[in-house]
């Protein structure tokens, strides 16, 4: 069985982690940007090419009798390298361009939410002319505003820190208006959860919840990164949720597959992300991606039981229904290493010198090698999980092994620990008019 990986960050290096397990033995191949050392130890050949390269990827997998590809990123999807792919006859974890559109195009996606019933959609209005917008800002008075088009998680600002005031929230609306239609909808309040699942067009196999970090700087200051890191809890359920919450994000995320076939007649096989928050009102989507999120792959598959490659093969046939999809019931805290003044103005070519980490898992992301040696490049650089029967003693492995990485780097203590958990769980407290 020769399977391909595409992609070449965190997130994939997780991904190739999951199949080097597989007890199928497959021979795995991946097509990547830049070399991942992680990535490339796994790899029994790989080519270094843009991700996006449809063409060039087709004929790599077709000269080497791919039979099933795993694509990790969402610019691919975009450029529909799914479609491609499955035209040759390989089997593709990763939605078609038709349907990757709910990531990709924003606009769409709350328009698709609308018009299908989607539950937990939040208000909002797409603009391409300004002075309706500056009055719909007005109107709503709390606002996230978003291009509609990826922008690596970068292009969204909410109210707060961010935008203090609704001036602030018109004039980057403005400008964001300069490059394409602009997304306006409610700020909403509570606490963000991420839930993903594989699909094979019907059924969805659901992976634990996971809460990840956007903002660069400790106690969520700063700009939004693509992810500082993330934790799981033992079981699905993450502490400031219930059981409930999960229970309508997950038949929120069943009914968006559904209506996703109903309005392209496309089935949507690969990986569901879907960001929620948590609301007083219950969950309300932030947004669906098309794929695995990074970090919160790396939470998710070192967990993964089943056997992956028999997962991608159900996700191809349509049967996950016939297989039982397992996670292992433990604690996960990931958290990432970024270069010192990552996003806005971080350092490159800096070497990372990786000592003890323990038991904790460690995936490459941005970093190359030369001469034995690894540098950053300016993006996310390495990530370490620690697993562990609680979030706390996961959290003290994944610090203890961030410690022990040494280089020109900037990563967040606070992520899971138990003085921030307790105020996730506080916070909804308040919020759910409990406390
Ligand atoms: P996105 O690129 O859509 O994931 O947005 C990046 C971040 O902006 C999210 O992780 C949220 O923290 C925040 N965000 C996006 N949309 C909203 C919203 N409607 N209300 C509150 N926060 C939001
Ligand atoms: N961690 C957020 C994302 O992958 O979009």
């Amino acid at each position: 069985m020769n399977v391909l990986v595409v992609g070449g960050g965190g997130r994939e290096h997780a991904i190739a982690a999951a199949i080097a397990q597989s007890r199928k033995d497959p021979l795995i191949f991946a097509v990547m940007a830049k070399k991942n050392p992680g990535i490339a130890r796994l790899c029994h050949d790989f080519l270094l090419e843009k991700e996006t390269e449809v063409k060039k990827i087709v004929s790599y997998a077709n000269n080497n009798n791919i039979d099933l590809a795993f694509i990790g990123p969402e610019a691919p999807l975009a450029v529909g390298l799914a479609d491609a792919l499955s035209d040759i006859g390989i089997g593709v974890v990763g939605p078609k361009k038709a349907v990757a559109k709910i990531e990709f195009d924003k606009a769409w996606a709350r328009n698709f939410m609308r018009k299908h019933g989607i539950a937990g959609c939040p208000v909002f209005e797409v603009f391409n002319e300004r002075e309706p917008m500056f009055d719909f800002i007005e109107k709503l008075g709390n606002v996230a505003i978003k291009p509609a088009g990826l922008t690596g998680g970068k292009g969204v600002k909410v109210m707060g820190d961010q935008l203090p005031t609704i001036k602030d929230a018109q004039e980057y609306a403005s400008l964001l208006l300069e490059s394409g239609s602009v997304v306006v909808e409610e700020n909403l309040v509570g606490e963000e959860f991420t839930l993903q699942a594989f699909v094979d067009g019907d059924h969805l196999a659901f992976a634990p919840t996971v809460q990840d970090h956007k903002r660069a700087f400790e106690n969520d200051l700063g700009p939004n990164t693509g992810g500082m890191g993330s934790y799981s809890d033992a079981g699905e359920i993450l502490p400031f949720l219930c059981a409930e919450d999960v229970k309508q994000a997950k038949s929120i995320m069943e009914h968006t597959v559904k209506e996703l076939y109903a309005e392209t007649g496309v089935k949507y096989k690969g990986v569901l992300y879907g960001q929620f928050m948590i609301t007083k009102n219950g969950p309300q989507i932030i947004e669906f991606n098309a794929r695995f999120g990074d970090p919160e792959a790396m939470n998710v598959l070192p967990l993964l039981q089943t056997d992956i490659v028999d997962v991608m093969s159900a996700i191809v046939s349509g049967t996950l229904d016939k297989l039982d999809v397992r996670f292992n019931k433990l604690a996960t805290v990931c958290k990432y290493a970024v270069p010192a003044g990552y996003p806005d103005n971080p350092s490159k070519d800096k070497e990372v010198s990786i000592g003890d980490v323990g038991d904790a898992l460690v995936f490459y992301a941005s970093v190359y090698e030369e001469n034995n040696k690894i540098y950053t490049t300016g993006s996310r650089a390495i990530a370490v999980v620690g697993i562990a029967d609680s979030i706390s003693k996961a959290e003290k492995k994944a610090q203890e092994a961030l410690d022990n990485i040494v280089g020109d780097l900037h990563f967040r203590r606070d992520i899971g620990t138990s003085s921030l958990i307790q105020k996730r769980i506080d916070h909804m407290k308040e919020i759910r008019g409990k406390s």
